[in-house]
């Protein structure tokens, strides 16, 4: 039985920071696969709750929980059958309360996941609307047309979903409805002024049991203005996304997150929010400003090679970026979408790359094209330490600080993201980079729970389990410890200048004489003066081999 905290008595985080968000080291939970409590195979909040310690000692600053909403898990807690509820194979409220305690007493922030796009066909909105007639308000909650041809049998438009397959739904009464996503992911219809003050009401629930933030899922999409007469797919992909397109990024969007601002201003320290919003990169200014969410997530690094060059490129834009909507940027190299970026380093140039959502289709089979694993892990410390450098927010996802790789050969009747079901398996999917995380070297699911877990771990898993790494002088583990508790005592303003260096070099300052120096190619470099705290690799008779990121400290 988890002991119920009150979150009320728990030590203040601060309240005059409200600030602590634009500098933060946030950690990603895909709870369903960090730690099972008790032992039915999937991750639970207890699980996460028993893991602070772990937590408090890797030093991130806050945790980002994806989904742990009730949920059919049609897409992997994406599709949400009711917003202000903890699943039960997750856990309670209780449990929820229990656990944001834990992390407020370690000094943790928690931002949840918030899923505002679309429902799951479980939701009682949702089952409401089936068995309401045509033209109800019950179906002015999601988005409902007409078929074409003789009984409304054909689809109303032929437009695709995001995981493959068609994106319209029959209803068997002549309609049918909307969902970008999954066939289990009917999309809400913003319109409707009962929709956006249900959510509000989520805000305030969460908000009310001391969340800090929220990540707000497909932020671009929730505006939607359907044009009675519906184009194509071809003519919707061939419009322009500048705020005028009938399903993405439409200025009216705004209209809802200035009413999200204001419930989160209610709130000491405000509550923030982060966009995951696939826009056009000079739109993403209006989702992060101070009257908007307050900041939206720069994928930028996570799309580029490991190449100076570009990392150099898209730090630049992006810091210039963020002065224009007063928010501070961030960095992302993994999540639970995308290919983990020791396996992608370690591909092929494009072959590791990922469209944006998944895109691990060029892993198929686990042995095409071959993993180079050593240079993959030794790319991504390197990347992670320059990451960790730059002013901004770091968005870190659990595994990553194990070194972990994708895990590339799960069995068909193992795999569980919609993406690889809809398209036949043409793309594998987002399930390689969400396989249970090994915590012990050794037992039936490495420590992850007393039991086995649901989605089989692969045995290279307890060479990498935390345990292997706890207190092991150089490995990934200790490495993002080290990183981690350096950056915060090292932090300093948003300011960052770039220090000349060779081609393959790139090295930047921030305003204490932090540097970081990142080697991108295959030569030992000098480094320049200065005292060396960290390095990703030890040093060459006190120089940088390739793949290989060192800080110093210098004079200012
Ligand atoms: C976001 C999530 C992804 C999910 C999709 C639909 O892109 O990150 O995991 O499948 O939205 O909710």
């Amino acid at each position: 039985m988890t002991e119920v905290l009150d979150v009320r008595a728990m030590p203040d985080l601060g309240k005059d920071d409200a600030a602590w968000w634009r500098q933060a080291a946030v950690y990603q939970i895909y709870p369903r696969s960090f730690a099972d409590s008790d032992g039915d195979g999937i991750g639970d909040l207890p699980g996460i709750t028993s893991r602070v310690p772990y937590l408090r000692r890797l030093g991130v600053d806050a945790v980002w929980l994806s989904p742990f909403y009730p949920s059919a898990l049609a897409d992997g807690g994406y599709d949400v059958d009711d917003y202000r509820d903890v699943d039960p194979r997750l856990g309670t409220l209780a449990d929820f309360d229990a656990l944001v305690a834990a992390l407020h007493g370690e000094g943790i922030r928690l931002v949840v996941d918030l899923v505002p796009n679309h429902t799951s066909d479980r939701h009682e909105w949702f089952r409401e609307a089936l068995t309401s007639p045509k033209g109800s308000p019950a179906r002015d909650r999601y988005i409902f047309r007409d078929g074409k041809g003789p009984d409304g049998a054909e689809p109303p438009a032929d437009w695709t979903s995001a995981f493959g397959g068609p994106a319209w739904e029959p209803v068997g009464d002549g309609q049918w409805y909307l969902h970008y996503f999954a066939t289990e992911q009917p999309d809400l219809n913003w319109d409707n002024r009962e929709v956006r003050d249900d959510f509000l009401r989520t805000l305030r629930f969460w908000s009310d049991r001391g969340v800090d933030g929220f990540r707000v899922d497909v932020a671009h999409g929730l505006a939607k203005q359907l044009p009675d007469e519906l184009p194509t797919q071809a003519e919707l992909d061939a419009l322009p996304k500048d705020g005028t397109h009938p399903l993405w990024d439409r200025d009216e969007v705004h209209e809802i997150y200035a009413e999200w601002r204001a419930v989160f201003n209610a709130y000491d320290p405000p509550r923030t929010a982060v966009a995951e919003a696939w826009v056009q990169a000079s739109r993403r200014a209006r989702y992060a400003s101070a009257e908007g969410l307050g900041q939206a997530f720069n994928f930028d690094l996570l799309e580029a090679d490991f190449d100076a060059e570009q990392f150099r490129e898209v730090i630049t834009f992006n810091l210039e970026l963020a002065e224009t909507s007063g928010s501070s940027t961030t960095w992302v190299f993994s999540n639970h979408d995308v290919v983990r970026h020791a396996t992608r380093y370690g591909l092929p140039p494009r072959h590791g790359s990922t469209d944006k959502h998944g895109g691990s289709w060029l892993l198929s089979g686990g042995t095409e094209p071959e993993l180079d694993r050593e240079l993959g892990v030794r790319r991504a410390r390197a990347a992670t330490l320059l990451q960790l450098a730059l002013p901004g927010s770091s968005y870190l996802y659990q595994g990553e600080e194990l070194g972990l790789h994708e895990v590339a050969d799960i069995a068909p009747d193992a795999r569980q993201d919609p993406a690889y079901f809809r398209n036949a398996g043409v793309d594998v999917g987002r399930d390689g980079c969400r396989v249970p995380l090994p915590w012990a070297r050794e037992g039936e699911s490495f420590g992850f729970g007393p039991a086995a877990a649901v989605m089989p771990q692969p045995d290279w898993f307890g060479d990498l389990s935390v345990e292997a790494q706890d207190g092991v002088a150089g490995s990934t583990l200790e490495l993002y410890r080290d990183a981690l508790a350096l950056r915060r005592e090292l932090q300093s303003d948003e300011d960052l200048v770039w220090v000349s260096t060779d081609d393959d070099v790139l090295a930047f300052r921030r305003s204490n004489g932090w540097l970081n120096v990142t080697n991108f190619g295959a030569r030992t470099v000098a480094l320049p003066a200065g005292e060396v705290l960290l390095s990703s690799v030890p040093l060459t008779d006190g120089r940088l081999p390739g793949a290989a990121t060192a800080w110093l400290r210098t004079e200012v």
